[in-house]
């Protein structure tokens, strides 16, 4: 463990990253910054191909920073597991998504979990970063790394600890957001500990992989859980024909014991519109149904259909049908000025909408074009973010609120605006308007 320590001081630690998306390659940045060798690993030969040439592929991630890391810090990127045997440090940041049954779909942590034990040996540190249920470290990677007849804290080092990016947040980045590490025993959680501590501000130990699972599906289901309430609220104030967002504005103004969170046209998002169905899943096999989380699932995955039932009144109070009618949705990514659109509500808006016989187009600046994902094949390009071209439609739905859609000129002449994120204050809208909140 000393000499790991040692390495770790010199910066001579080689660190592996495995899974180079949103959270993966922020990392590998870091590291790379902070003088490590760094080698990423990624299943996509189109990532490490850019990555080796210096290019960025997700957007807020500076094109700058990637190019330096790769192109003169020395940072590389392959899809050759076999090289994980040289790397010191192997950080696991794959993807966790939902099923088809919204149960947890551990395959790529146990390929990797897999992979790793293939070519584990004594001395290396092992973290998962990716979010799961508690257990899974120990379940997943633990009983995988023992049975080649390696002991944990004497061998390998074991540990979790959770990402909490949050994509586009100009104030709070990798390295100023404090970091959660649990380690499977004392050695493992100093190790990890140690190594984190020359990347971020400020690390926060916890007494193990289990505790430091579970503080971030808390941390996403507080989120899932706040947001449900307001969106619950929204449907009731509005039937009551109060303001919601005058609402929370007011609240707000209480110093202490108030947190706002403001409703929405659905989740969206790689974390909390999934995250929160792990932690139930598991709660199912202590026999415990974990209600609250999913009564919020239940409020949250409701609104699309709200705010779709909201544009079909209006549009019939104008004397038209739905059927026929051309709609605008504003905003495909899932928050707004980033170019995210991971289960993003926009898609289930529109595909709602067409269902229903409207022809439907997208406006996203992020976005020039739909990208075809597992759920969804919407086939379109976004129109210009402009008021002739917003004029067109028979109804504009707001689902995003990119700052670009805050000029109150853009509504100019658009006859029924559905606003999800209060995008458009009263004072600023035109007489010919009609605004719907939804
Ligand atoms: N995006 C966020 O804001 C965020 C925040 C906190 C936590 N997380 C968690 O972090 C984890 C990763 O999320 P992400 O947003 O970076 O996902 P992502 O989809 O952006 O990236 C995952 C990467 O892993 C690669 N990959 C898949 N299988 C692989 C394998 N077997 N070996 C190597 N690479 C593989 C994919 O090609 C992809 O590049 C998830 O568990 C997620 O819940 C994400």
């Amino acid at each position: 463990m000393d000499d790991f320590l040692r390495s770790i001081e010199q910066r001579t630690a080689r660190v592996a990253v495995i899974g180079l998306g949103y959270v993966g390659l922020p990392l590998v940045l870091l590291f790379a910054e902070e003088g490590f060798p760094v080698l990423g690993f990624d299943v996509d030969p189109a990532k490490t191909e850019a990555l080796n040439r210096g290019e960025s592929y997700i957007r807020h991630i500076g094109a700058e920073r990637v190019r330096r890391a790769f192109c003169e810090l020395g940072a590389r990127a392959s899809g050759d597991f076999s090289l994980l045997a040289s790397c010191d440090a192997i950080i696991v940041c794959v993807p966790t998504p939902l099923g088809a049954h919204r149960e947890p779909d551990l395959k790529y942590i146990r390929i990797t979990a897999e992979t790793i034990s293939n070519h584990l040996r004594p001395g290396q540190l092992v973290v998962l970063e990716s979010t799961t249920y508690p257990g899974t470290t120990r379940e997943e990677m633990l009983t995988r790394f023992t049975a080649k007849g390696l002991e944990c804290g004497r061998d390998f080092f074991l540990a979790f600890s959770p990402e909490r990016e949050d994509p586009g947040n100009p104030k709070f980045n990798t390295k100023n957001t404090p970091k959660i590490v649990g380690g499977i025993d004392e050695e493992s959680l100093k190790v990890a500990a140690a190594l984190y501590g020359t990347i971020v501000d400020r690390v926060v130990t916890v007494s193990s992989t289990e505790v430091a699972e579970s503080a971030k599906l808390l941390e996403n289901i507080f989120r899932a859980v706040n947001i449900a309430l307001v969106n619950e609220l929204k449907v009731v104030f509005e039937r009551m024909g109060i303001d919601v967002w005058e609402v929370i504005e007011a609240a707000k103004t209480k110093p202490f014991g108030f947190m706002a969170f403001y409703p929405g046209p659905g989740l969206g998002g790689h974390c909390i519109p999934l995250d929160p169905f792990y932690l139930t899943w598991k709660a199912a096999e202590y026999g415990i149904w974990a209600r609250f989380i999913e009564l919020a699932g239940d409020v949250n995955t409701s609104m699309p259909r709200y705010v779709v039932d909201r544009t079909v009144e209006a549009i019939n109070q104008k004397r038209m049908s739905i059927v026929g009618a051309n709609v605008l949705v504003l905003g495909l990514s899932y928050k707004p000025d980033i170019d995210d659109d991971r289960e993003s509500p926009s898609f289930e808006l529109i595909e709602m909408l067409q269902e229903r016989g409207a022809t439907v187009a997208y406006c996203d600046p992020y976005i020039p074009t739909a990208r075809q994902g597992r759920k969804h094949q919407l086939n379109l390009h976004s129109v210009p973010c402009t008021a002739e071209e917003f004029a067109k439609y028979d109804a504009v739905v707001v689902s995003t609120p990119h700052t670009a859609f805050k000029e109150p000129q853009l509504y100019s002449g658009t006859k029924i605006l559905v606003d999800t994120r209060n995008i458009l204050p009263k004072e600023s809208r035109g007489t010919n308007l009609t605004v719907v909140r939804a």
